[in-house]
């Protein structure tokens, strides 16, 4: 039913590249669905970009684009705002200042809410207005709102998946075609799917972002990028996806985030982002290109996991549109999307405290002795092992050894030791093991 004494409501879009076009094709070819959905039609007012001149190929009148950003965001025509520049500044004040005016805003921009989502929620408590995010994570997947709502009866207790299309595509090519690291990451961008700088996907620090935003929706507290820990897949190297295969196991780029019951009482949650083996029967082993996947674990309902494709331009731009939605609902019946819940402030553990196995190559001398050397450091520092496999080489040999669960810290200080013994010709490669039952 459509209010017809309310006027159209009025749409700002900061940026109009990979996602931002494909939210103006949306808009335009689902209009007449969108205005039935929300009880009033939606106007795109204006349109922000770096370059206006350049052509666009798109529904709009060329006169829509402008340069300028923060003055768009301060029109008094102007209702609802959608961020999908990206980056900290300028991107932060343009929020802030639409928050603050009472217009509410849908992002995209993982990187900003991971840095600073406190005080853009605080912006729109200020405002009174909404602050949507669900694009953030996970490109298309309905999982910021099944978090921030439809879980806030329950007690999250882990969240795991595959957060980066990137990497995952990157990833999944080397180990079905062994395609090179550099081919993959060149498709990737291709298709759309890498940041402006594909920095921020193959050193994790999109993954990582988005672990800070899920691991704060998740267990009520702020966490923020810095508290991640940071691995990116740019030292998996071919010999490693191979071993993996060997193992009957996959390379994946896995965020993990843990609440865990404190030997001296009390929660505490672990945040991190690392590549990782998982066996090849693991239901992530087999999200491959840049589909994500994520685990959600809690007390009362057990084991969710969400599925779909996480980024590119029109995936995307369905969880932009689907917030939009929401927050032009809300716009007509006065109601307001939840704000930041934080209560809980658990303290985040340092990586070192993490539980986790180890999978170690080493090339080592072969000659009697060196297994016993090299199994007495894995039990100097407390590590048990689970197996190990020996490949003899002319006078070297190549073991393979992985662990039982121990601390990171007991684990890393393993591999420091392995690498200052005289037999140990290298450490060839360390990476974690996941994928086994929660602890
Ligand atoms: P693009 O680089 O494709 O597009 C960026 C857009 O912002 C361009 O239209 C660009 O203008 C415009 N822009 C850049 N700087 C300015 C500026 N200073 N003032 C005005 N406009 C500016 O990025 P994406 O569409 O890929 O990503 C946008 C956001 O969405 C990011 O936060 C990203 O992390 C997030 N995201 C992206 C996904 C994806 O799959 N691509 C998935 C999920 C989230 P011009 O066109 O003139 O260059
Ligand atoms: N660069 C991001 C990715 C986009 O590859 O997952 C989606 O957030």
């Amino acid at each position: 039913m459509v209010v017809s004494e309310h006027p159209p409501l009025r749409i700002a879009l900061l940026g109009c590249g990979t996602v931002g076009s494909e939210v103006v094709r949306l808009l335009h070819s689902q209009a007449d669905d969108l205005t039935a959905r929300i009880g009033v039609p939606l106007e795109l007012a204006g349109i922000a970009v770096r370059r206006a001149g350049r052509t666009r190929d798109l529904p709009v009148p060329a006169d829509i684009f402008t340069t300028d950003p923060a003055a768009l965001v301060a029109r008094d025509d102007i209702d609802l705002v959608i961020e999908v520049v990206g980056g900290i500044e300028p991107a932060r004040t343009w929020i802030t200042t639409a928050l603050k005016l009472g217009k509410s805003v849908v992002t995209a921009n993982k990187a900003l809410l991971a840095e600073d989502g406190p005080a853009l929620h605080e912006a729109a408590a200020a405002g009174g207005s909404d602050l949507y995010y669900e694009a953030a994570v996970a490109g298309a997947i309905p999982l910021v709102r099944p978090l921030r709502e439809s879980m806030q009866g329950d007690r999250v207790t882990r969240v795991m998946g595959i957060v980066n299309g990137t990497t995952n595509f990157i990833l999944s090519s080397m180990d079905s075609t062994g395609a090179g690291f550099a081919d993959a990451l060149d498709e990737a961008t291709a298709l759309g799917y890498a940041e402006a700088d594909p920095t921020a996907d193959v050193e994790g620090f999109d993954a990582a972002a988005k672990a800070a935003i899920l691991a704060s929706l998740a267990f009520h507290t702020r966490v923020n990028a810095a508290d991640v820990h940071r691995e990116g897949i740019t030292e998996v190297t071919a010999a490693d996806v191979a071993s993996a295969r060997e193992m009957g196991c996959t390379v994946k780029l896995l965020c993990i985030a843990e609440r865990r019951r404190d030997p001296a009482g009390g929660d505490s949650i672990g945040v991190r982002v690392h590549p990782a083996m998982i066996p090849r029967s693991h239901p992530l082993a087999g999200v491959g290109d840049a589909f994500n996947a994520v685990f959600v674990e809690a007390e009362a309902a057990g084991q969710l996991m969400f599925y779909g494709r996480g980024a590119g331009g029109a995936p995307t731009a369905s969880a932009v549109l689907g917030d939009l939605v929401a927050v032009a609902r809300n716009r007509i019946t006065g109601a307001r999307a939840p704000g930041e819940s934080s209560y809980a402030a658990l303290r985040v553990r340092p990586m070192g405290e993490t539980l986790t196995r180890y999978h170690v190559s080493l090339d080592v001398a072969d000659r009697a002795g060196v297994l016993a050397a090299v199994a007495s450091a894995f039990s100097e520092h407390g590590v048990s092992i689970s197996t190990v496999r020996q490949e003899g080489h002319g006078a070297d040999a190549m073991l393979v050894i992985v662990t039982h669960v121990a601390t990171d810290a007991a684990l890393s200080g393993t591999v420091e030791a392995l690498r200052h013994m005289e037999i140990v010709r290298d450490v060839v490669s360390v990476m974690r093991v996941e994928g086994e039952p929660s602890r």
